[in-house]
């Protein structure tokens, strides 16, 4: 497990605390088709910790080649129509580049500032030099309109409990996941970033913003400096 990460629930739990079993359950909203609009057609994409495949089966659809990374096998199991790879992020080098480099769900704000790092190299190493990264962050509220809580679409309430300052820039956020017949919850460590300071993380990995792509700034489009 991950420093600072914990899951509980029924099945497989990853080392960020991560349920299998609640990410195929789970439904995606409009990601697949920001993502779609911001690349080019039949782009090859590298996709970073791609879970269950929930981003990955829509862009399959969607016409594109994806290879899917991440480093819970169970998660991958259930990945579709893609090529696999179980790894750290951080740790791949594939010794190829790819049109689009994927790198979504917030993992940029890694509690750990060398996995975040690590994350951000992974992104650089493996794009083409007039490819693009696109990134996901977290909305600007995040961690400060808390408690919240909402009703997917799948019926599961979803709630955002806390998220605790634990000093040097890190909060421990809790979620749970209540479906009628199972209950998820998970621990994680998270940093919030400012625009500035998420530019400055890009920079340091070679790497600068081309587009926001959404205008809550959620979605980002960088490319190699
Ligand atoms: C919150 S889930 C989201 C999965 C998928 N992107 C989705 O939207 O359904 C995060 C996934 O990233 C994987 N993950 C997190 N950090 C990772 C890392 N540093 N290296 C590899 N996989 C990682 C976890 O195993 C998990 O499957």
């Amino acid at each position: 497990m991950r420093t600072g990460h914990e899951g509980t629930g029924p099945g497989a739990i990853t080392p960020d605390g991560c349920a299998v079993e609640l990410y195929s359950r789970l439904p995606l909203g409009p990601d697949p088709d920001i993502i779609a609009g911001a690349v080019p057609a039949g782009a090859r994409i590298l996709e970073l910790g791609s879970g269950v495949g929930r981003m990955t089966h829509p862009l399959l659809e969607r016409g594109f080649t994806v290879t899917a990374v991440d480093e819970s096998p169970e998660m991958l199991e259930r990945v579709r129509g893609a090529r696999t790879i179980c790894s750290p992020i951080e740790d791949i080098d594939l010794g190829e580049t790819f049109d689009v480099v994927l790198l979504a769900s917030f993992l940029v704000h890694s509690g750990d500032v060398r996995v975040r790092q690590g994350l951000l190299r992974a992104c650089a190493r493996h794009v083409t030099a007039d490819g693009c990264v696109l990134v996901q962050r977290e909305g600007e509220d995040y961690h400060t309109n808390v408690p919240r809580e909402r009703i997917d679409p799948s019926g599961a309430t979803i709630r955002i409990v806390s998220s605790e300052p634990l000093g040097d820039g890190v909060n421990s956020v809790r979620a749970e996941y209540e479906f009628p017949d199972a209950t998820w919850i998970q621990t994680f460590r998270a940093r919030p970033l400012t625009k500035e300071q998420f530019e400055e993380a890009l920079a340091e990995a070679g790497l600068e913003v081309d587009k926001y792509l959404t205008e809550d700034r959620i979605w980002v489009r960088a490319v190699r400096r």
